[in-house]
């Protein structure tokens, strides 16, 4: 099976964060969202990988990946630039998939428990597609499934006002050549001037094809906003990160409590304190005085000093220095810097673009 991962669209839900690369880049729990997609592909057989880029510094998505290798993955780019749909972005995977099975992964989606059974099931099926579903509080805001009286999966409702039923597609999709491209090829643009996979997929149902689906039970999330984000984080350093790693350096005096990651060349220096679950990237400084508080993720070549943070991620190449305050609920850009302090209320709240400068 070959997979299909798309990087493009604009991100605009996540600005200023995607002013400067595509939102799939933003690290969380120590590794760009696409990653952990990458790697759950890989985890799951699938080793062939097609990343569809789009026009928001694609160089950067070829520069961190490269051909995969360090992954233990073939990497082809297939470049989309202006996000025409996500049909469209399927579409164009068309030469690279050739005549095999592919899964298609929103490189902006994440599923805690990965989606190898999903793998196994479908290459033991002989369905033309097959979709994922979950359970969801509030369908209003996704693809919606409808079943027929046998269960059966009989129609798909994009964003419904009065959903059909609880169950939301996840980001993930598996399908059998030649039908989906073919059907494709048919459909005109929605009213979102977009070529969209759910239009797609009815058009396989209408048409007499098998649409199979299957239920995800474990956590599954779509970060496409500053809160998915902070809430991805969290359950990825609860989940993925069940022991405590030092590779870096924790001087005599440091406190490290609870799981925790320190990556090589960090240093948590005598006066700080880290309670996990948290990650400590590369050759990031840790203190003297600093707190880094539960569900925090520190990317590489941080400098932390005289700050607490909780709740927070913390791009590449940030300094915080010198405020004495506790930043909560927060996203840090890279190379973004804050330093200097005066008195003021606790818990400030910043979600701050790549080479942002605050000086308070
Ligand atoms: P969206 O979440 O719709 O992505 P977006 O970038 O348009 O976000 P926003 O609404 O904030 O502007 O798309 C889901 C995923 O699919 C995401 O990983 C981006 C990717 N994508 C493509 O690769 N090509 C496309 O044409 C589209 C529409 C999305």
């Amino acid at each position: 099976m070959k997979g299909v991962l798309l990087h493009g669209g604009f991100g605009t839900r996540l600005r200023p964060l995607t002013h400067t690369g595509p939102k799939q880049l933003i690290k969380v729990a120590g590794k760009p969202v696409s990653q952990w997609c990458i790697e759950d592909l890989r985890d799951s057989g699938v080793r062939d990988i097609a990343i569809i880029l789009g026009e928001l510094a694609p160089e950067r998505v070829i520069e961190y990946y490269g051909d995969g290798r360090w992954l233990n993955v073939n990497i082809t780019y297939v470049y989309q630039g202006y996000p025409y749909g996500l049909a469209h972005a399927v579409f164009i995977a068309k030469d690279f998939v050739g005549d095999e099975e592919f899964v298609v992964y929103l490189g902006d989606n994440i599923l805690v428990e990965g989606i190898s059974e999903f793998v196994r099931k479908f290459k033991e099926s002989d369905a033309d597609a097959m979709v994922l579903l979950t359970k969801v509080p509030d369908p209003t805001k996704f693809g919606v499934a409808e079943f027929d009286e046998k269960g059966r999966l009989k129609r798909l409702v994009e964003k419904p006002r009065k959903p059909p039923s609880d169950y939301a597609l996840v980001g993930v999709y598996f399908f059998r050549p030649p039908a989906i491209f073919n059907v494709i090829e048919g459909l005109k643009p929605s009213w979102r001037k977009e070529l969209e996979i759910t239009d797609a997929l009815q058009r396989l149902i209408d048409l007499g094809y098998r649409v199979e689906y299957s239920i995800v039970k474990g956590w599954w999330k779509d970060t496409g906003t500053p809160e998915d984000i902070l809430e991805a984080n969290r359950l990825l350093l609860d989940n993925k990160y069940t022991n405590t790693i030092i590779k870096g350096e924790v001087e005599k005096g440091a406190i490290i409590e609870g799981r925790v990651f320190v990556d090589e060349g960090a240093i948590v220096k005598n006066g700080s304190v880290v309670r996990g679950p948290a990650y400590i990237g590369r050759n990031s400084v840790i203190g003297p005085k600093a707190y880094v508080g539960p569900f925090t993720s520190i990317g590489d070549n941080v400098v932390l000093d005289n700050i607490e943070v909780e709740n927070s991620v913390i791009m590449d190449n940030v300094e915080i220095r010198g405020l004495g305050e506790r930043i909560v609920d927060s996203i840090i850009g890279s190379n973004a810097r804050i330093v200097h302090s005066d008195l003021r209320p606790r818990g400030l709240r910043f979600i701050v673009g790549e080479n942002t400068s605050i000086i308070l």
